[in-house]
């Protein structure tokens, strides 16, 4: 049986948290394969709302196995809240696991985080300040710390001294405050006895998984454009949400994966800093921004809001290799009398189709729209692709052209139940199949 990889194709936010929750269903286990606790995936089932920021989105179902995977970085403490959070609200959290493997966020990767971008001022790059950086920084360099650590008072004292002088220095320069090592290692071992019965080997469970024939989902943070090395660098994440990062984050190879679910939303949106050709500043975007709700699930902050851009789309279907997707927040844009949807772009007096991998390029960027008329009635009861407004159906129908690849499930409410089912059968690959 096969793995499903769910990712984002904006600039994260788009809602993988819904459709990983819808999915999950199906499947029995759900691997987070990077990122850190800059996540932040809603899934709301009847009255309830959970926020997750570790832990994937298909714990709600007594029947899965929950991985955090070795591309993922984790903050303890995080984590450590997220299972009480789960506990307390009367989730099984005992299938809960992390991987020997994933590196560590420390508090020192926190500070790093925060001061290093009260140095860049306004050329910040935005981050969410959970240290994700430094901590995938010291991965690279092979100086960072694993959870299998955790378990070992003795390697966490030799590796900790080892790194602290230099943080220390580091942060000394930008002004910030200096770690003790022993506070380090008791806060560490403190760590570990926690979460020792969720401390196993992530691959070797995915694996067993997909040997025994079960369907495993691959759970995608972030989004392409905030990709390390596909994304408009340096306005990035340090990971790669991309699908390819489900492979060495999750543990498997590119031909255990069977489907790639690519997620977006009917608009645009972006957190943080960095190029954004569509973005709306006028009362447009901020309508769209307060029907949608479009406030930082991590850190609170406003998200910035656009017409949906059809040129990353092309780029996002490609990079990750989409085989079909999902549409979320088509609800929000009932009431608009004309929606825009960006098609190309003129960078310097000359037509551009495809995506600029160039940040400056970005900038310069002017878009192309196309004009659509919009819809009035509210749409968050439709269930069926038929009921949906005549308008509502030639916008998706433009989506869908234009990315190239079937959208199987469209979104209308937060809702799980909130959820269009299109021809809708058990994940298998489904490139050039067309749908009516
Ligand atoms: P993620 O990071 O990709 O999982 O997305 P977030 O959870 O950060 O942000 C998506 C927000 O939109 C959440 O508050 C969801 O509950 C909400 N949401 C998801 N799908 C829909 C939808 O179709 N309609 C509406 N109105 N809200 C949705
Ligand atoms: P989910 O999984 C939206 C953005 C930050 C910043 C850049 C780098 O909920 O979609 P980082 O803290 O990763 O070093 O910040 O990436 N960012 C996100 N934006 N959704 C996210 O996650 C994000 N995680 C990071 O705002 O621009
Ligand atoms: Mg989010």
């Amino acid at each position: 049986m096969p793995a499903t990889v769910i990712v984002g194709l904006q600039w994260g936010d788009e809602g993988k948290g819904k459709t990983t929750d819808f999915l999950a269903e199906q499947v029995a286990m759900v691997v987070r394969y990077q990122g850190g606790d800059n996540a932040g995936h809603t899934v709301v089932t009847g009255d309830e709302v959970f926020k997750l920021h570790l832990v994937p989105s298909g714990v709600l179902y007594p029947h899965i196995t929950s991985v955090i995977g070795t591309g993922v970085v984790v903050n303890p403490a995080t984590l450590i809240t997220e299972l009480d959070m789960l506990s307390g609200r009367g989730i099984d959290v005992s299938r809960v696991r992390v991987s020997r493997s994933a590196h560590v966020i420390m508090p020192y990767h926190v500070a790093l985080d925060r001061a290093n971008e009260a140095r860049l001022a306004g050329s910040k790059v935005g981050t969410t300040g959970r240290g994700i950086g430094p901590a995938y920084g010291d991965r690279a360099w092979r100086i960072g710390l694993r959870m299998e650590d955790l378990l070992d008072r003795e390697v966490l004292r030799t590796r900790i001294s080892q790194v602290i002088p230099d943080k220390n220095l580091l942060l000394g320069n930008m002004g910030a405050e200096a770690f003790s090592v022993d506070a380090l290692v008791d806060q560490a071992a403190a760590w570990g006895d926690r979460l020792a019965a969720h401390i196993d080997d992530a691959t070797w469970l995915v694996q067993a998984a997909l040997a025994r024939g079960e369907h495993v989902l691959l759970e995608g943070a972030q989004g392409t454009l905030l990709d390390l090395d596909h994304g408009s660098y340096p306005y990035v994440t340090s990971s790669n949400p991309v699908a390819g990062g489900a492979c060495t984050g999750g543990g498997i190879g590119p031909l255990q994966v069977d489907e790639v679910m690519g997620v977006m939303k009917a608009y645009a949106t972006r957190v943080g800093s960095g190029p954004f050709p569509t973005e709306l500043t006028d009362a447009i975007g901020l309508g769209i921004a307060e029907r949608g709700h479009e406030v930082g699930t991590t850190t609170g902050r406003p998200r910035r809001v656009g017409w949906f851009d059809a040129v990353p789309l092309r780029y996002a279907v490609a990079v990750n290799s989409v085989s079909s997707i999902m549409l979320n927040k088509l609800d929000i844009l009932s009431g608009l009398p004309t929606l825009r949807l960006g098609v190309g772009y003129e960078v310097d007096g000359r037509r551009l189709d495809h995506w600029p991998s160039s940040a400056q390029a970005i900038e310069r960027a002017v878009p192309i729209y196309e004009d659509f008329p919009g819809w009035e009635e509210p749409i968050h009861a439709v269930r069926s692709l038929a009921d949906l407004p005549e308008n509502a159906r030639r916008y998706l129908t433009a989506l869908e052209d234009l990315a190239g690849v079937p959208i199987v499930l469209v979104s209308v409410g937060p809702e799980r139940t909130q959820t269009i089912e299109r021809a809708w059968r058990p994940m298998r690959h489904r490139s050039g199949v067309a749908l009516s």
